[in-house]
């Protein structure tokens, strides 16, 4: 097995490119032990970058992901997200103080305003630049922005500080191609892809199985290569089987050929112009 691609985020720290997600993790104790596995394997293999939020399983994801890294928390990189209902610049700080108790830990190392909500963005600025005084938080980002929501962003005093723009992106996603993407590059801003796999809607496509018959791969894999080739994007698909994880880190090992990319492109061409974010 070859070494994790690293992003560099604009702090200068590295994190690895491929992630795990815990949306929909921690809403049933019958599947904790299971989940808790899932994300333990995944550290084992090198996938120490983890993204919750306070909204997946009502604090219940947070929690388990305190129980996954319990003893091991210094190798990890967690992300976690505040609810743009609680982003006021007291409510973003209570937020955060509440995933802390919850993840058992004494900061977050990346913190994203989950969506844009009713609060100005000053507001929740203010809130994450005083989570990041106090040590809370080690930087801070963003979810689902669109490019006017970014304009907006970085024009503001310390907006350009902003770690990551977490976006819907996959085979089927591409949107951000014609607009965000660039951006983001432009500015030096790196895009972290969520439903990479298209929460599992992609894997019965007919041209994925076709170049993942050619790999001997999943078609899981082969839509996880194809968006791991990007490499200044973080991946952060989610798992609870172990061979899913165990697939997962293995994709970062596909190469795509020219013959692959142009078919995988017929299957799912890219946008001809702007379109606004999609997010589910
Ligand atoms: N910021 C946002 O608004 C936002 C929105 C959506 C998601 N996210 C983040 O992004 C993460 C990933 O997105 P997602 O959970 O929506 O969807 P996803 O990662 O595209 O898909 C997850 C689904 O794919 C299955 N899967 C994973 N690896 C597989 C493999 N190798 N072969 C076959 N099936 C596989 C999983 O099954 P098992 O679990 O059974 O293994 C699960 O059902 C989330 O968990 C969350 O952390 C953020």
């Amino acid at each position: 097995m070859s070494a994790i691609p690293q992003v560099r985020l604009p702090s200068g720290e590295t994190v690895p490119q491929l992630g795990q997600g815990t949306w929909h993790m921690g809403e049933n104790s019958r599947l904790r032990k299971e989940e808790v596995a899932a994300l333990k394997l995944g550290l084992d293999l090198g996938l120490t970058l983890i993204d919750t939020a306070e909204m997946y399983g009502n604090g219940g994801a947070e929690e388990m992901v305190a129980e996954a890294v319990q003893g091991r928390r210094d190798e990890c990189f967690i992300v976690s997200k505040v609810l743009p209902e609680n982003s006021t610049k007291a409510g973003t700080i209570a937020a955060c103080e509440r995933s802390l108790k919850r993840l058992k830990t004494d900061r977050i190392d990346l913190y994203l305003l989950h969506w844009r909500g009713r609060p100005k963005l000053e507001e929740t600025l203010a809130g994450f630049e005083a989570l990041i005084a106090s040590g809370a938080i080690r930087s801070w980002g963003v979810s689902n922005f669109d490019v006017d929501d970014m304009d907006e962003l970085v024009a503001l005093p310390g907006g350009a500080a902003c770690g990551s723009n977490q976006v819907l992106y996959n085979l089927r996603r591409r949107g951000i191609e014609a607009g965000l993407l660039p951006w983001c590059r432009e500015h030096g801003i790196p895009i972290m892809a969520y439903s990479p796999i298209e929460q599992g809607r992609l894997l019965r496509d007919r041209a994925l199985t076709a170049v993942a018959i050619r790999h001997r791969a999943t078609p899981a894999q082969i839509a996880l290569a194809w968006v791991l080739r990007q490499k200044d994007m973080m991946v952060i698909p989610k798992a609870t089987m172990l061979e899913h994880v165990r697939e997962n880190r293995a994709a970062l090992d596909i190469k795509l050929t020219e013959q692959d990319l142009g078919e995988l492109n017929r299957a799912f061409p890219p946008p001809k112009g702007r379109r606004p974010l999609e997010l589910l």
